[in-house]
């Protein structure tokens, strides 16, 4: 499909006289998709079973009138307070006892019976209403499902939820080990939720609760929210409902409900791109979220809210000019086929005052206004060259939500953060130009050339006999520190580490080394191999038929190995026994590159290129530097944007796009 660009909208907002003109001048700007309804609870059903959606029929005739696709919210992550009135139960318990109050947002508990029936009676009423109304295009379920309840409900579903996961209490004493510490139970009635802070937060907690029960909590919570998303699904598709349903996710570094689970309920993944709060700060960060989102369905994604101008609640962060258009290219370069803006206009009232929208609160138009129209135009005049154009990825990232979920439970040490981890391999390899996928262990992993587990802390037989096949078909795998340490139950193995992996990596760890300072011990590398540092955390390891690619320089492991390859079958595996840094892991990939049958780029710093497949090879260099960028091209190309010829180079301002393909084969897209 032809990328769409799009809009999030509040009419109820707005006084409803001003809805023409907002209609007008979206329609104006190229907008093409526009979402509403959002949040809008109280305006559809003032009060319990009552409903008003007087409103909402005239705010979706003057959208289509005006040309414009509908998709629309169920508001259900802003309960009404004669709701909360009726049911203050619904109100989600925090671990600390806190009680999330109204007059926020997403103050429910998706467990609770009051709120699961009143969700259920205005999605109906939705449904009967709009399921096969041709003007509405799409549904959003709810606002970015989040939060962790540990009402006097959830307990007892998370009672139930271990019943059905254990079948007998015996079990789970078994599982998770309940001798430690006189934790035995008795029934599943005396099992509370945890204590939900990590483990590391002071050096010593008495409330550090038992690993195997927190991991399960928040398994627990990531169905409790799919469960809860799965109702509204249901309700929807039982009264007929025939458009696509979707729900708005966050990106990579959200990290409390498993993703893969939640994408199978849906019919395309959506998700929120708000680049500048990235605090990484690199264009890794924006990337890597992409391509995450664009991996749970291996599919092409909608991008239901990106940042189109400052944005903050009580501090704004404001994207630099020409960011807008850089983002909205990367988004698309990387499966995007909307890109929804958040949102219209300036808000007049309310918590998000500051979020600047497409225009302002004043209600006239501006330069954001003008450059999106602008940028519209331009995405337009591709025609279709990027509606069949799909990312290149010889490379995949292993994205393993039980590990996360498990490493929240017990960090460690710093330096083995789950997100950092993920992001400094990922941006190792698309610094060099390497295309990569972010998928699941469970994925099909025959198509890439390398594969990176950058943090496949726990595992299961099923998984490693995956990576196997993986391998001795030939593949390259990565293996990191702290690779198997634990089981799905967040149980530790008996065997050496990396436990059920050591006979694919061929290595065993003798010992461990976790520092809190940030000094980096050295590696040198053997036989031509690069040299690099490891910080935090590293092990001793002893090859069981690996080969050395790198040994410790210094430190208490000095002269004993830091990096290792295997051979197995066709393939490969390397370890990489401490937490290197990004140079390391750079030249460590761009060291394994031929063999695994990779080919590196030299990028300049702060461009990145996304390699597409379409009707030709093309190839968008986005520069994220403000900076100019000079990028030297294998042959003549041309830019599909400006449609100007570039023999040996291209010249890119900053924050600065190109799309470039073959001259030939431009040529005949024309
Ligand atoms: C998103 C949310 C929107 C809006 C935006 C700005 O996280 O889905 O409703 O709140 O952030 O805060
Ligand atoms: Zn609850």
């Amino acid at each position: 499909m032809r990328p769409r660009l799009g809009v999030a909208y509040y009419p109820e907002q707005w006084p409803r006289g001003r809805w023409e003109t907002d209609a007008r001048l979206m329609a104006e700007a190229g907008l093409a998709v526009v979402r509403i309804g959002e949040f809008a609870w109280v305006e559809l059903e003032p009060s319990a079973g009552t409903f008003d959606f007087g409103w909402l029929d005239d705010a979706i005739e003057i959208l289509v009138a005006n040309e414009l696709a509908v998709m629309l919210g169920t508001p259900t992550a802003a309960p009404p307070a004669w709701l909360i009135e009726a049911h203050p139960e619904i109100l989600p318990r925090r671990a600390d006892g806190r009680v999330h109050p109204f007059g926020h947002r997403r103050h429910y508990c998706p467990n609770q019976p009051a709120m699961r029936e009143a969700s259920r009676r205005i999605v109906a009423a939705l449904a009967d209403r709009y399921g096969t109304d041709p003007r509405v295009e799409s549904w959003q379920i709810d606002n970015e499902l989040m939060g962790r309840c540990v009402c006097a409900v959830c307990r007892v579903r998370f009672q139930d939820w271990l019943r059905e996961r254990y079948g007998s209490i015996e079990a789970l004493n078994e599982s998770w080990g309940t001798a430690f510490w006189s934790q035995r139970y008795d029934d599943f009635a005396q099992i509370p939720p945890p204590e939900l802070g990590t483990a590391a937060a002071t050096l010593f907690r008495t409330h550090a609760p038992n690993p195997s029960l927190a991991l399960d909590f928040r398994r627990f919570t990531s169905d409790s929210h799919i469960a809860y998303l799965r109702l509204q699904v249901d309700e929807l598709r039982s009264r007929g409902t025939a458009q696509p349903i979707t729900t708005n996710l966050m990106g990579f570094k959200f990290g409390e409900i498993d993703y893969h689970r939640l994408a199978a309920e849906l019919d395309v993944v959506a998700w929120d791109n708000y680049p500048a709060l990235d605090r990484s700060g690199h264009w890794s960060g924006s990337a890597l979220a992409a391509d995450a989102m664009r991996g749970l369905k291996n599919k092409p994604v909608w991008i239901v809210e990106q940042q189109v101008g400052a944005l903050g609640w009580e501090i704004l962060h404001t994207p630099r000019r020409g960011q807008m258009r850089l983002h909205t290219y990367q988004a698309i370069a990387h499966g995007a086929e909307l890109v929804g803006y958040f949102r219209w206009r300036t808000a007049r009232h309310g918590t998000e005052q500051h979020w600047y929208g497409v225009i302002d609160a004043h209600g006239r138009v501006g330069r954001r206004y003008r450059e999106l129209a602008e940028l519209s135009k331009e995405i337009d005049a591709l025609g279709d060259v990027l509606a069949e154009a799909t990312v290149v990825s010889p490379a995949a990232l292993l994205h393993d939500y039980d590990s996360r979920f498990a490493l929240q439970v017990q960090p460690t040490n710093p330096s083995l953060a789950y997100e950092e981890s993920a992001q400094r391999h990922y941006e190792a390899l698309r610094t060099l130009g390497i295309g990569v996928d972010v998928i699941s262990p469970d994925a099909d992993l025959s198509s890439y050339r390398l594969v990176t587990a950058a943090n496949l802390y726990v595992v299961d037989e099923s998984v490693v006999a995956s990576l196997r096949a993986y391998v001795e078909g030939g593949g390259t795998l990565v293996l990191a520190p702290r690779a198997g340490v634990k089981d799905r139950s967040n149980v530790v193995p008996e065997l050496p580490f990396p436990t059920l992996l050591a006979d694919l990596a061929g290595v065993e760890v003798a010992d461990v080394a976790s520092l809190l300072d940030d000094d980096p011990v050295r590696i040198s590398g053997v036989d031509g191999a690069p040299d690099g540092e490891f910080r935090g955390w590293f092990e001793q390891i002893e090859p069981k038929g690996a080969h050395v690619l790198a040994l410790y320089a210094e430190g208490d492991f000095a002269e004993t190995p830091a990096v290792t390859i295997h051979s197995v079958g066709d393939g490969r595996v390397v370890y990489i026994a401490g937490v290197a840094d990004l140079a390391t892991l750079r030249n460590l990939y761009q060291a394994v590159a031929p063999d695994a049958g990779l080919v590196t780029a030299a990028l300049p710093d702060g461009v990145e290129c996304v390699q597409l497949r379409g009707q030709a090879p093309l190839l968008m260099f986005l520069n994220h530097a403000d900076g100019e960028r000079r990028v030297s091209l294998d042959g003549a190309k041309r830019d599909l944007i400006t449609g100007v010829e570039h023999e040996q180079s291209i010249r890119l301002a900053p924050f600065g796009v190109a799309l470039l393909a073959p001259v030939r084969a431009a040529v005949e897209t024309a």
